[in-house]
C-alpha cells in the first residue's frame, strides 16, 4: 500500500481565479496586530507572502484558509508534516492518549518505544533525550559536548540556522569579514543577543574542508563542538560537496572535537536515517525534531552513549517540564511506526513524486527563460531567482534576488500552490503525482504572470 493511496481525494481543481479573496485573513491579521507584534507568534511568519494567512484546516497535501481557498501545501509547517496534514494513525494515537492523561512527570511505555525506535533508525544514536523544540535540543547537544571535552568554543557556519537561542543565532544571514585563521567575524542576528556569547563562537563558511582544518588547527584544544546542518536548509537547500562531511568527520576525530549534525530539517525527511543515513557519515551527536512527531512538538538529542553518561549521573543538567509528554510521544511512536513500515513506502513515494515535481519545475523554469534555479533533494528543495547554475554556500545564496521571489510567490498562491517565503519546498508522503503535475502547471503559469507583471513594473 503506497502512501499515495492514503492521500485525500480532491475534487475541486486547484487552479483558483486570479481575483481570489484573502479578505478574511487580512481582517484577522489586522485584529491580531493589535495584541501581537506583527500579528504572528514567530518572526519566520512575518515574511510569508503576500502576508501571513490564517488557516482553517489541513488534510493530506492540502490546506484551506479562512477564506475557503485551497492550496497544495509545500510549507508543511516548515517540515513537520512529513506524512501530510492530519495523518489519521497519528491523530488517532494522540486522541487515545489524551483520554489517558496529558502529563504525569513520570515515565511511560511510549517514551521507551520512541527512544528505542530512534536508536534503531539513526546511525549515531545509542542514547536519546527528548525535548520540545529544536532550539532546546541544540542547547542540550552543546552542553553535552562542552562537558565531555572540557572546552568552551563552538564552531558554527555562515548561513546555518540552529535555532533562536543567543548561543547560536549568529551569522545566519548577514555577510561578514574574513579573518586570517580561516574564520569570519561573528555577527549577532538580532538586537538583544547576549554579546558575550560571541567570545566562544568561531564562524566559518560551509562546504570547504580546508577552512575547517585551518580553524580547528588555529584553535587546537579550545573547540568543544562543530555544529552544522549536514544539508543546508535555511539558506536555500545546499547539499554538501562530495567528501565534505567525511572530511569534517575525520578532522573532528583528529582534533578531539564533538561533531553535531543539526538534523532538525533533514532528520526523518531525507531518508529514514536522516542525512547521516543518506550520506553515510555518522556524527557523534545529532539533534532532531520537526518530522519525528508529525506536528506535535517533540525534539531531541541523540548520539554516543559515552557522551550521555554524565547526564545519567546528574552532573550534566538536562531538563524540561514537558519533556517526553505523553501525547507527543504517542505521535512520535505512531509516526516512527509508519516511517519504518514498508507497506507505507514513505521514502519511495517522496523520492518518486518529489523527483517528478523538482525536475518538472526546473524544466518549467528553463522554458520560461527567467533566471530561476531549482536546487535540492526531491523531499526538500528551493527555488530562487539567480543567474547561478549551482549554489554551494551562503555566499552564493545571498546573490539571489529575494525581492523578486517575494513578488513571485503571490502568483503561485493565486494558482493554489503554497511555498515558504524563502523559496523552500517540502514534500510529504501524501503528495501525489497528480499534485506534482498540477503544481508544475501552476508554476509555469505563475512564471508567465510574474514576467508580465515585472514588464509592467519596468
Ligand atoms: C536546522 C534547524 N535547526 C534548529 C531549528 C530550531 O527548531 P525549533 O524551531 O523547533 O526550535 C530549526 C527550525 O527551523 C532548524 O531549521
Amino acid at each position: 500500500m503506497s502512501t499515495e493511496a492514503h492521500a485525500v481525494a480532491h475534487d475541486a481543481a486547484t487552479t483558483v481565479p486570479a481575483d481570489m479573496s484573502w479578505d478574511g485573513s487580512r481582517q484577522r491579521l489586522e485584529r491580531a496586530k493589535r495584541v501581537t507584534p506583527g500579528g504572528v507568534h514567530t518572526n519566520i511568519r512575518l515574511y510569508e507572502q503576500p502576508f501571513p494567512l490564517f488557516i482553517d484546516r489541513g488534510e493530506g497535501s492540502r490546506l484551506w484558509d479562512v477564506d475557503g481557498n485551497q492550496y497544495i501545501d509545500y510549507v508543511l509547517a516548515n517540515g513537520p508534516m512529513l506524512l501530510g496534514h492530519s495523518p489519521r494513525p497519528v491523530v488517532e494515537a494522540v486522541k487515545a492518549q489524551l483520554d489517558r492523561g496529558l502529563l504525569y512527570a513520570a515515565q511511560t511505555d511510549l517514551e521507551i518505544e520512541a527512544a528505542e525506535r530512534i536508536v534503531e533508525i539513526l546511525p549515531c544514536a545509542e542514547n536519546v533525550r527528548f525535548n520540545m523544540t529544536g532550539t532546546e535540543a541544540v542547547q542540550a547537544a552543546l552542553r553535552i559536548a562542552r562537558a565531555a571535552t572540557g572546552r568552551q568554543k563552538v564552531l558554527i557556519f555562515q548561513g546555518h540556522y540552529d535555532g533562536w537561542a543567543d548561543s547560536v543565532l549568529w551569522n545566519v544571514g548577514t555577510p561578514s569579514t574574513a579573518r586570517p585563521d580561516g574564520s569570519i567575524e561573528p555577527v549577532p542576528e538580532s538586537q538583544g543577543i547576549e554579546l558575550a556569547v560571541g567570545r566562544d563562537l568561531i564562524v566559518t563558511q560551509w562546504n570547504d574542508p580546508d577552512l575547517v582544518e585551518s580553524v580547528l588547527a588555529a584553535h587546537r584544544d579550545e573547540i568543544a563542538a562543530v555544529i552544522m546542518e549536514p544539508i543546508m536548509g535555511n539558506s536555500g537547500v545546499i547539499p554538501p560537496r562530495p567528501g565534505y562531511l567525511q572530511a569534517v568527520r575525520d578532522l573532528c576525530t583528529r582534533f578531539g572535537v564533538v561533531l553535531i549534525f543539526d538534523e532538525i530539517i533533514t532528520g526523518f525527511r531525507v531518508g529514514q536515517g536522516g542525512a547521516q543515513g543518506r550520506l553515510g557519515v555518522t556524527p557523534d551527536l545529532c539533534v532532531f525534531g520537526k518530522a519525528v512527531a508529525s506536528g506535535m512538538p517533540v525534539a531531541g538529542v541523540a548520539g554516543r552513549a559515552d557522551l550521555f553518561a554524565e547526564i545519567g549521573t546528574g552532573k550534566v543538567m538536562h531538563a524540561g517540564t514537558f519533556n517526553s509528554y505523553p501525547p507527543g510521544m504517542a505521535a512520535c511512536v505512531a509516526t516512527l511506526r509508519i516511517l519504518t513500515d514498508p507497506a507505507w513506502d514513505v521514502y519511495g513515494t517522496m523520492e518518486r513524486v518529489g523527483t517528478r515535481l523538482r525536475d518538472g519545475l526546473a524544466e518549467a523554469a528553463r522554458m520560461s527563460g527567467l533566471d530561476v534555479l531549482v536546487q535540492g533533494l526531491p523531499m526538500v528543495f528551493n527555488t530562487s531567482f539567480t543567474s547561478l547554475t549551482e549554489i554551494v554556500d551562503h555566499r552564493g545564496a545571498i546573490q539571489s534576488d529575494v525581492p523578486a521571489l517575494r513578488r513571485f510567490i503571490p502568483h503561485l498562491l493565486r494558482r493554489g500552490v503554497r511555498i515558504a517565503g524563502r523559496g523552500n519546498w517540502m514534500l510529504s508522503a501524501a503528495h501525489t503525482i497528480d499534485d506534482a503535475d498540477r503544481t508544475i502547471e501552476a508554476f509555469a503559469g505563475a512564471l508567465e504572470a510574474f514576467r508580465e507583471a515585472e514588464g509592467k513594473r519596468a
